[in-house]
């Protein structure tokens, strides 16, 4: 589809072969956005070093051989030797009509690869906390995306369901009752219940029936495969997965029960994964404990860093699992490219499990993985957001309080809407905006929690986008008409009628982006000046009002594709759009 500066960056490309000779047929022109022309090729200055002449020259030799009559008005060098390049308004209001008939908006379908994604993966039996909101916001955004490039997804919620704590969750959960109302806590509060199990492990007497005594039997129990143990645990995990998909509901998150792989999958391959280390030679015994120990990698005072794959008491632990999944996603998934959407401070851990597994032949080359990584969720204290007594945000709590927010505000502007409306619109508002104040920021950076400056509809929030797609609705409730409607011929006369549809064509290329960089702010920065385009758009053009039939069939159309980018932008942000606001 047409990319206005792939287009152009082949036909520069082209003209530098023309010139130079083909050994400059594949130089990359440089061609950027620019202030002064709509783009600019910026290659001359560094070509002029290779070639002995001045840039203004090469620049003048490009041109020479330059044919791009059909897409730009004005050629012209600037500066030291730039080519500054503006396209023509025919050109561009074609493009935009052939975006309008065209379902993916201009999206390239990508040669499909199979990717694994890892996200979200809270841990059970603990509430779900702010920094899971951020692997699971993310992940799926980047899941949605490139599933719309054309790739097969494979979503991996690979949740904390298996270690030491199910020791004591198992000893409470017996004493409580199964049947208890404390029970109950685990699909309701679940941080409450491992609370309570966590105290009474604290508070332990030292004696063979004490709890924690009975608790550290219990993992044993559990290691060596007993099926009263065994039943116990899966209810754990049972009533916790009730939880998360609540929390998974009312985020509008993709994620559904198949798509669980939690640590626990794992456990038939963990012996393997050790044994074949050991006999490859690659992991030895240091303290009774199977080790790794990786050239580069090392802790304080230099010593060798290890990565434990079997304990001295002879358990696996997280990185023994990571290997697995490394292994079952190659050999049974068939990745292509692996992503793991986890916390920043992991960082160190996935290079050695894949340092690791690449040793033993388990990654091939070919395959590449990246730790998406993601910073912290913090308050306006400029620490991890806790709440006022300390403790951990909870999700829900979190979710719940935007979703209250919205509806003030909503009740405010919008008297005339029924309730039940009004309730939908905040929902849809209140949850947007926490997903979207999470997206609009680098996924590796930290930001500071804060409902106000989200949840304003003004800036780059989500209500302002959500706002912006509601608006053009109501003008075509207004006209009478339908968008799905609006194929009249698009003109560009207006200059912010030119601006607004070549920024329409900027859709498929940012979404590309994102897919390669696997950065969705790029996504919501480029959504947000769409708005602003759409806004300046309204200043000058009239739509229902414009002065010919031509002319109002002409803006119909362009904001019927502003709509359709809009509400498909995010909606690969994960992000709702409602019909009114
Ligand atoms: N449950 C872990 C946590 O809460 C995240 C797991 C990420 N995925 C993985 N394959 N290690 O920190």
């Amino acid at each position: 589809m047409a990319d206005p500066q792939e287009i152009l960056s082949r036909r520069v490309q082209s003209a530098l072969g023309a010139a130079f000779g083909p050994e400059f047929a594949d130089t990359d022109p440089v061609i950027r956005p620019s202030q002064f022309a709509d783009y600019q090729a910026n290659a001359a200055l560094a070509l002029a070093k290779r070639l002995g002449r001045k840039p203004r020259e090469v620049s003048a030799a490009i041109m020479e051989h330059l044919d791009v009559s059909d897409i730009c008005r004005d050629v012209e060098i600037s500066g030291p030797g730039f080519i500054n390049l503006t396209l023509r308004e025919d050109w561009i209001a074609a493009q935009a009509q052939a975006l309008l008939e065209d379902p993916r908006l201009g999206v390239p379908e990508q040669t499909p690869q199979n990717v694994p994604i890892d996200y979200s993966a809270p841990n059970v039996a603990k509430e779900m906390h702010v920094a899971h909101l951020r692997t699971t916001v993310v992940g799926d955004s980047l899941a949605r995306t490139l599933e719309f490039l054309g790739h097969n997804v494979i979503r991996q919620n690979h949740i904390g369901d298996w270690g030491t704590p199910f020791g004591m969750l198992i000893e409470h959960l017996l004493e409580i009752g199964e049947d208890s109302p404390e029970a109950d806590l685990l699909t309701t509060d679940p941080n409450a219940f491992y609370q309570a199990a966590r105290n009474k492990f604290d508070s332990s007497g030292p004696d063979k029936d004490d709890f924690a005594a009975r608790a550290r039997r219990r993992v044993v129990a559990l290691q060596s495969g007993d099926e009263e143990t065994l039943r116990l645990w899966r209810e754990i995990v049972g009533l916790s997965k009730v939880y998360f998909n609540k929390v998974y509901t009312k985020l509008g998150v993709t994620l559904t029960d198949k798509d669980l792989a939690g640590e626990s999958t794992y456990n038939d391959m963990l012996a393997d994964v050790c044994d074949e280390l050991a006999a490859k030679g690659i992991a030895e015994v240091s303290d009774d404990a199977l080790c790794v120990f990786l050239d580069g990698f090392t802790g304080r005072e230099d010593k060798p860093l290890p990565l434990i794959v079997r304990k001295s008491d002879g358990g696996y632990g997280y990185a023994t699992t990571d290997l697995a999944t490394v292994r079952y996603r190659v050999d049974t998934l068939k990745a292509d490219r692996m992503l793991y959407v986890v916390g920043a401070p992991q960082a160190m851990h996935f290079k050695m499990v894949w340092t690791t597994a690449r040793k033993a032949g388990w990654l091939p080359e070919d395959v590449e993985t990246t730790h998406v990584q993601i910073g912290n969720v913090l308050g306006s204290d400029g620490k991890i957001l806790r709440t006022r007594s300390g403790a951990p945000v909870r999700l829900m709590a979190l979710l719940d309080e935007a979703v209250e927010r919205a509806s003030v505000v909503v009740a405010e502007n919008r008297p005339d809407l029924d309730e039940e409306e009004r309730a939908e619109i905040a929902r849809k508002v209140g949850i947007g905006a926490v997903k979207y104040a999470d997206l609009a920021v680098s996924h590796d950076t930290e930001y500071t929690f804060d409902f106000d400056r989200m949840l304003a509809l003004t800036g780059n929030t989500g209500p302002y986008l959500q706002y912006a797609q509601a608006r053009i609705r109501s003008i075509f409730r207004k006209g009478g008409v339908s968008p799905t409607e609006a194929h009249g011929t698009i003109s560009v006369g207006e200059k912010a009628e030119r601006d607004l549809a070549l920024k329409l064509l900027g859709f498929g290329p940012v979404v590309a982006q994102v897919g390669d960089l696997l950065q969705p702010h790029r996504l919501s920065a480029y959504l947000f000046e769409l708005a602003q385009s759409l806004t300046t758009f309204y200043e000058h053009c009239p739509v229902l009002t414009a002065n010919t039939d031509i002319e109002r069939r002409s803006r119909l159309a362009l904001i019927a594709l502003a709509l359709r980018v809009l509400v498909q932008g995010l909606d690969l942000l994960g992000v709702e759009s409602p019909e009114h606001m």
